[in-house]
């Protein structure tokens, strides 16, 4: 049995947990191949894929217009399986909001939707969470992936139901994708800029391009936040989201928060979270 993994990222949590997948995908004896949804790669062909695995971080309450766009023009799929993977920086449930638009286009297009894995990763946007709890993110990701590889080797899973709060969350918020190439246009970098180009080469949408050694940003914003979380200087400025900005990356290999140390912000549902990957591992 072979799987596709399609995987769209801004600032690569959504690739780290595909990447896992993968790996327990190979354990599972299945044959695996990766491909990043970017506007500088060919679109990812999914032809004579046995398990289609559709990657996205949660925007919004919503998949990425790249994802959207991907499954509007994807081929027929005959009846062949699919999941959605999404990672999201909180374990709430109007997350969920995000499964009916690409349920829906995979559907439309012949495949069967057979489960949606969601793994709760750290925030790229909003404010940034602690190392430690980015490492116990991290460490409920890996515990899950083993079990969640065999449901799709074997063609199972759960999908939510999405109730009515999520899906008015999810069209409300759907306003981000036009409203994006406006506030995209409002990026800028800061003096502190040093030309590396970094920015430019991290851009899924090929929106950035140097000019005399600094940043222009065009008009195909998605704000996944790859610019400013990756620059090595903080130096990108993101317009009227600059107060939700965060810069660089997690050490996942910190010693994780315990119990007591877990972010008072929603702090139950990242507890329940936790708990039930813990629990998922001893049950194995
Ligand atoms: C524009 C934007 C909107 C986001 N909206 C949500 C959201 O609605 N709910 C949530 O839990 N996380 C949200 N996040 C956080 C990301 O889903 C999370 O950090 C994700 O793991 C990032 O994945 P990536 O590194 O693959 O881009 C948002 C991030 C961005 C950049
Ligand atoms: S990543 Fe930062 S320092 Fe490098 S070119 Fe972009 S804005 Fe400048
Ligand atoms: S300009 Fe920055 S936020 Fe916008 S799509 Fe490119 S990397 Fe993402």
């Amino acid at each position: 049995m072979n799987a596709v993994i399609v995987c769209f990222t801004g600032t690569g949590n959504t690739l780290r947990v595909c990447r896992a997948l993968a790996d327990a995908l190979r354990a599972q004896g299945c044959d695996v191949r990766q491909e990043l949804l970017r506007a500088d790669r060919p679109v990812p062909d999914v032809a004579g894929a046995d398990r289609l695995l559709v990657a996205f971080p949660v925007h919004g309450f919503n998949a990425p217009a790249p994802v959207l766009t991907f499954l509007k023009n994807i081929a027929a799929g005959e009846g062949r399986i699919a999941y959605l993977v999404r990672t999201s920086g909180e374990p709430l449930s109007f997350n969920d909001g995000a499964i009916p638009a690409p349920r829906r286009l995979l559907e439309k297009k012949g495949w069967r939707v057979a489960g949606d894995l969601h793994y709760v990763m750290p925030y790229n946007i909003i404010f940034r969470h602690s190392d430690g709890m980015a490492s116990r993110m991290w460490r409920a990701v890996l515990r899950r992936v083993p079990a969640d590889a065999a449901a799709v080797c074997a063609g199972e899973g759960r999908l939510p139901k999405v109730g009515f709060s999520a899906r008015a969350a999810s069209v409300l918020c759907r306003v981000e994708h036009p409203a994006a190439h406006l506030i995209g246009r409002g990026f800028h970098a800061t003096d502190a800029c040093i030309g590396c180009g970094l920015c430019e080469r991290n851009c899924p949408q090929g929106n950035i391009r140097m000019e005399g050694g600094r940043p222009v940003f065009g008009k195909n914003c998605v704000i996944c936040m790859a610019c400013a979380f990756g620059c090595p200087k903080d130096a990108v400025r993101t317009g009227v989201l600059n107060g939700w900005r965060v810069n660089g990356g997690y050490a996942f290999d910190a010693p994780p928060v315990s119990d007591e140390e877990v972010c008072g912000y929603c702090k139950n549902s990242y507890l329940r979270y936790y708990h039930s990957a813990e629990a998922a591992e001893e049950t194995e």
